[in-house]
């Protein structure tokens, strides 16, 4: 038997570590929830507490002995150079912004869990032909800016800089703005270099691991996400004098859009759809006057790409059909809109090795969430690895919890993966 055949024991990081880094960074945009009574995390993109843990992270990667660099959207790159600097790298990373309501874990873990690869495989003395990058990407979430994966999709060529850079919150701040005042306008080219292949570890944000009984996930892709915000336009009255016929109540109609889309989900007609409003505002806002204006988003979720096109326009027709009934037109604004992305085959199957080799269980599962993975998949071959959660994988929220020995797991079929991935370099 030769070095090269000698079975190698599968690579393993350091649990403990990536557990204490996982809640200390949780601190930063710690604030006290009180419809849950725990701890939350409010991180949200290009903020103060963003930058804060943006240093952190930035400071454990040089910790590592990573080479950082920031490119032109805010994305953040720490590079173990290979044996072969001409060859692509292995590219591992997710996001560290937060929902304002979120937990702990979402993006984190695989953030963290890849400068816990490149320190896992620098104690093991192990060098690979290719680099390795732990990545970071600018405003996942879409919460602050309104365009979820917003990053990753600039590096991907999907979403344009300018088109980025002018995105605005809701104070009216721009995405190039906040990136030059929290000091994370960097220099690289915002589309990198193709990486060989791009491999994120993240919670899985459901309930699907946690029913088969396993700490273990491997995506085979992300469902479509379609994301509008509608304006609704009706008239202001007053609430005793105007008779209920002669109303354009913009609040009626934005609650009929609510229910549309529920009875939409129920009906089986659009497969398995989900939909949410998450944000409702109604001006003028007055107890005594019949709202003018609605304001609402649209969250649409569907793993099927002629399914959701056809749920859209059916929700477009109910819209049109608010004029006729309630005197209320609409006015829609695109926010964000991805299809299906299934992952490469390739890499779920050097994920399932991976997993093989620890011992550790899994299944196979598409995911409801939106991540960066789904846009760095048009540029390179890419897979993602699910953690399990508790309480039913609930995320979003100060709930969200993973087990620090899932959180162990999950990223050590990670480092498994990148070890195959990067190739390690064989002295005899
Ligand atoms: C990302 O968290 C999403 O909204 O799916
Ligand atoms: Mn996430
Ligand atoms: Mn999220």
């Amino acid at each position: 038997m030769t070095a090269s055949d000698t079975p190698r024991a599968p690579l393993r990081v350091d649990r403990e570590r990536l557990w204490r880094n996982l809640m200390r960074l949780k601190e930063i945009g710690g604030y006290d929830d009180t419809a849950t009574g725990l701890r939350g995390v409010r991180r949200l993109a290009l903020t103060d507490e963003d930058a804060q843990a943006r240093r952190l992270v930035v400071t454990w990667m040089e910790e590592a002995g990573l080479r950082v660099r920031v490119d032109r959207i805010g994305n953040v790159y720490g590079e173990r150079p290979g044996e072969d600097p001409a060859l692509p790298c292995v590219l591992v990373g997710s996001h560290i912004d937060t929902v304002a309501t979120g937990g702990a874990f979402d993006g984190t873990l695989g953030v963290l869990g890849g400068i816990e690869v490149v320190r896992a495989l620098d104690a093991a003395g192990i060098r690979t032909r290719r680099p390795v990058e732990v990545g970071f990407f600018t405003e996942e979430e879409g919460v602050r800016f309104g365009t979820d994966m917003l990053g990753s999709a600039v590096t991907a060529g999907r979403i344009d800089l300018a088109h980025a850079y002018a995105l605005t919150d809701a104070a009216g701040a721009t995405v190039r703005d906040e990136l030059v005042r929290i000091g994370f306008d960097g220099s690289a080219p915002e589309v990198r270099p193709v990486p060989h292949a791009y491999v994120e570890c993240h919670i899985e944000q459901g309930p699907i691991l946690a029913a088969a009984g396993v700490d273990i996930g491997i995506v085979t892709g992300v469902q479509a996400i379609s994301w509008q915000r509608l304006t609704l336009h009706g008239e202001a009255a007053h609430a005793g004098t105007t008779p209920i016929e002669a109303r354009a109540d913009a609040g009626l109609a934005a609650a009929e859009v609510v229910v549309e889309i529920r009875r939409m989900c129920d009906s089986g007609t659009f497969g398995r759809l989900r939909g949410t409003v998450g944000t409702l505002a109604l001006s003028p806002a007055q107890t005594n006057v019949i709202p003018a204006g609605a304001v609402l988003t649209v969250d649409l979720r569907n793993p099927d790409d002629a399914l959701m096109a056809a749920a859209e326009a059916h929700l477009a027709a109910f819209v049109d059909g608010l004029h006729d009934r309630h005197g209320v037109s609409a006015t829609w604004e695109r926010m964000a809109r991805t299809a299906v992305v299934p992952f490469d085959d390739g890499i779920q199957d050097v994920i399932a090795a991976s997993a093989d080799a620890l011992g550790l269980p899994y299944v196979r599962a598409m995911s409801g969430a939106g991540h960066d993975a789904q846009e760095i998949a048009a540029t390179c071959p890419t897979a993602m690895v699910f953690v399990a959660g508790e309480h039913g994988g609930i995320s979003h929220t100060p709930r969200e919890y993973s087990r620090p020995e899932a959180c162990g797991n999950g990223v050590d079929v990670l480092a498994n993966a990148v070890l195959t991935l990067a190739g390690p370099v064989v002295t005899a």
